[in-house]
């Protein structure tokens, strides 16, 4: 008996999408032929265009006995985009060698009428996307089509309104296998990458946890909750940079009312030509602080968390210089 028949019935029940596990369970079988309209029978096989220009086939070429994580962008996006792929670089440096490999990333461009390929390669350029991570735009019409069949397109109305209705996903799956996983950028690396990296997978790998975070404490307030799903991606309290400034002592060094609006509207402190918000946007050209969309509550309690973690990181460093001391 066909391998792959026999592994999409017994594994049909993870299909999570609707619709998908209908259509999937009885194509499987058959292979469409290269460069025909639907790949597979049910995905639109449509031609998509690569960030170095290249013209590829999303059946065919994509996801075709892949295993990958699919996401929808646009190069302007203030909002969701920037975490999303801030998210996914996580994801991706945790998964290590094995990018490229056994999975890969897809960032699908909703806006295809702006972004074409030099706009998606600038962009992975600022996220200093690595290997194994493909941006890929199209025409439009033909990215709604595939927003609908993979479940991911929510709006349909006018053209802006779509733009910032455009969900956020992450989409997850193994194509032979018939498995598929709609995910949300704001959990947590290890999460993501556990389903990436050991669930999806056929082969091996079953004990495979990436090199992130192996174990971790759960958060102890909502806003260590708040700060891990909305902010960590680009910023750490402490002595690294990451994508955005670290936040060590920026609750000190800010006053309190201009943090709690920057946080939550760092889009309009910018449009308003803050001078505070200039000099950053300056220094991090590369990219924005999203607004995401936070509540007052949410931003009071982050900049608790920021506050409170900001004097434990300084403390254990007075500490250090102390035990230093003592010992010289
Ligand atoms: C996609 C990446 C990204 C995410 C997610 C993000 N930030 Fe930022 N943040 C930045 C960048 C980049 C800057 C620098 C200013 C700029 O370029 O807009 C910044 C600046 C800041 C600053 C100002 C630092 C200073 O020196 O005054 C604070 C505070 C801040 N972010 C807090 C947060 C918090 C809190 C969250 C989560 C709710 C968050 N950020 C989420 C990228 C991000």
């Amino acid at each position: 008996m066909n391998a792959k028949i026999a592994r999409a019935g017994v594994k049909a029940f993870l299909i999570l999408l609707t619709g998908l596990a209908v259509n999937l369970g009885g194509s499987l079988a058959w292979a469409a032929p290269p460069g025909s309209a639907w790949g597979a029978n049910y995905f639109p096989n449509v031609e998509l265009v690569t960030q170095d220009g290249k013209k590829v086939r999303f059946y065919d070429d994509l996801i075709k006995d892949k295993v990958f994580a699919i996401n929808f962008i646009y190069t302007r996006c203030t909002d969701s985009c920037p975490l999303e792929t801030a998210a996914l670089r996580k994801v991706q440096k945790a998964l290590g060698d094995r990018m490229g490999k056994d999975v890969v990333f897809y960032s699908i461009s909703i806006d295809g009428d702006r972004d074409k390929p030099e706009e998606l390669k600038d962009y992975a350029e600022r996220f200093n996307v690595g290997p194994g991570w493909t941006f890929l735009t199209g025409r439009k019409e033909d990215v709604i089509l595939l927003r609908q069949k993979l479940g991911m397109y929510r709006s349909d109305g006018q053209a802006e309104k779509a733009l910032n209705e455009h969900g956020i996903s992450i989409l997850m799956g193994n194509e032979q296998a018939g498995q598929w996983i709609k995910r949300s950028p704001f959990e947590e690396t290890k999460a993501l990458v556990r389903v990436l990296g050991t669930r999806l997978q056929t082969k091996s790998a079953a004990t495979f946890t990436g090199n992130h975070e192996a174990t971790r404490a759960p958060a102890q307030s909502t806003g260590e909750a708040l700060f891990r799903s909305n902010c960590e991606a680009c910023h750490s309290i402490g002595n690294e940079e990451g994508l955005g400034p670290s936040l060590q002592g920026v609750t000190k060094m800010r006053d309190r009312a201009w943090l709690a609006r920057w946080i939550k509207t760092p889009d309009k402190l910018l449009a308003d030509k803050d001078p505070i918000a200039v000099d950053l946007y300056n220094r991090y050209k590369k990219i924005v602080m999203p607004n995401l969309r936070l509540s007052d509550r949410e931003v009071e309690d982050l900049i608790i968390y920021m506050d409170a973690s900001s004097k434990v990181n300084s403390m254990s460093v007075t500490d250090e210089a102390l035990v230093k001391t003592q010992i010289n």
